[in-house]
């Protein structure tokens, strides 16, 4: 049985240089090797024939080379899965995926349009306080001491602790109150716009929220008149909305502005051909105005004799909304990301 054993020996060595390039190679090792019809399962089959004294030790030789075949078969198909997992599929001139990177609030981007439009007219920007006392939230601009609008139903009043002062706190209700506190630390000529957001006591719905934000003019110096005020709201509508669009003003009130008035812009969204957003009118308001009230101008110490001036307060919502048709107030607030994602600062143009 020298025979056999040297057999098995040259088989052990066959098996263990044996390499596979592809799956090809490795399943031809399989049959050749460990399959039950194999070179070693035809040598398991002789070992039938083989004497009893040499069975022992034939035997055990032959189960080793079954083992290292077997074992050989797993390593092989490792090799070949590990070199498709490093070196195929991969392209290393690819471009790479860019990576997501947020972008800004739509009403962020309306804010800086607004800001870049009245900024190249020479407007600075200006801030004030959204924790408001009345006199520069109502008082100060010329609010009868009984004006509706500081009733509850209007006016989110902020509970005061013992100590604080006598004057009524509020969440400001517009952002007038900048006006007053710009005119009262600085002098004329004043040329500013204060963005900022603003509280209502008001039911959430498609059209009113009880916060939103607004950016407000003001331009005070000599000689500033109402034509000033219309032809500087033209200029920033065709800026934000095209040369096309078209200016209506109407006759309004408000206790610090007089002559007062409502601006209203076409509708971009029915091009003037009448929708639910500009209620069938063709018409979308997007800012009040008019020539700052005498009293407004003596409260911060400015005389209304020498100098004159314009303001207005425009809402971001509503500009907003022409400019993307958002037609739903709440979607400003409810951070859904399906929404928020739409508006890269590729549209900032
Ligand atoms: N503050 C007013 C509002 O909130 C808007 C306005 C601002 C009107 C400035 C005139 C002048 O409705």
């Amino acid at each position: 049985m020298l025979i056999m054993e040297e057999q098995i020996q040259s088989l052990l060595r066959e098996v263990s240089a044996y390499t596979a390039a592809d799956n090809q190679a490795v399943e031809a090792f399989r049959l050749k090797y460990v399959s039950r019809k194999g070179v070693i399962g035809e040598l398991f089959e002789q070992l039938k024939q083989v004497p009893v004294e040499q069975k022992k030790n034939v035997g055990k030789i032959l189960n080793e080379l079954k083992v290292a075949a077997e074992s050989k078969l797993i390593e092989l198909n490792d090799q070949l899965e590990s070199v498709a997992s490093t070196s195929t599929d991969i392209d290393l001139t690819l471009p790479p995926i860019p990576n997501k990177v947020g972008n800004l609030h739509p009403l962020t981007l309306t804010k800086y349009r607004i800001i870049e439009i009245f900024e190249r007219l020479g407007f600075n920007v200006a801030d004030g306080p959204e924790i408001e006392d009345d006199w520069h939230n109502f008082s100060a601009l010329n609010f009868p001491e009984n004006h509706p609008a500081r009733e509850m139903q209007d006016t989110f009043f902020v509970e005061k602790k013992k100590g604080e002062g006598t004057q009524d706190m509020l969440l400001r209700t517009h952002t007038s109150n900048v006006q007053i506190r710009m005119m009262e630390k600085q002098k004329p000529p004043i040329r500013a716009i204060m963005p900022g957001r603003v509280y209502r006591n008001e039911a959430i719905s498609a059209r009113a929220h009880c916060f939103f934000h607004q950016v407000e003019g003001l331009y005070i110096d000599k000689n500033v008149s109402f034509a000033d005020l219309k032809q500087t709201i033209f200029h920033f509508a065709k800026e934000m909305y095209g040369k096309d669009i078209q200016l209506r003003l109407r006759p309004s009130f408000f206790p610090f502005t007089e002559p007062s008035a409502e601006i209203d812009v076409t509708c971009l969204i029915c091009k003037g051909e009448g929708c639910v957003v500009c209620k069938r009118s063709g018409w979308v308001e997007i800012a009040g105005a008019g020539m700052v009230h005498p009293n407004v101008l003596k409260s911060c110490g400015i005389d209304p004799e020498e100098y004159t001036g314009f303001a207005f307060g425009m809402g971001i919502e509503r500009v907003t909304q022409l400019r993307y048709r958002v037609n739903d107030l709440r979607l400003y607030s409810e951070n859904d990301i399906r929404f928020l994602r739409q508006f890269h600062t590729s549209s900032l143009a």
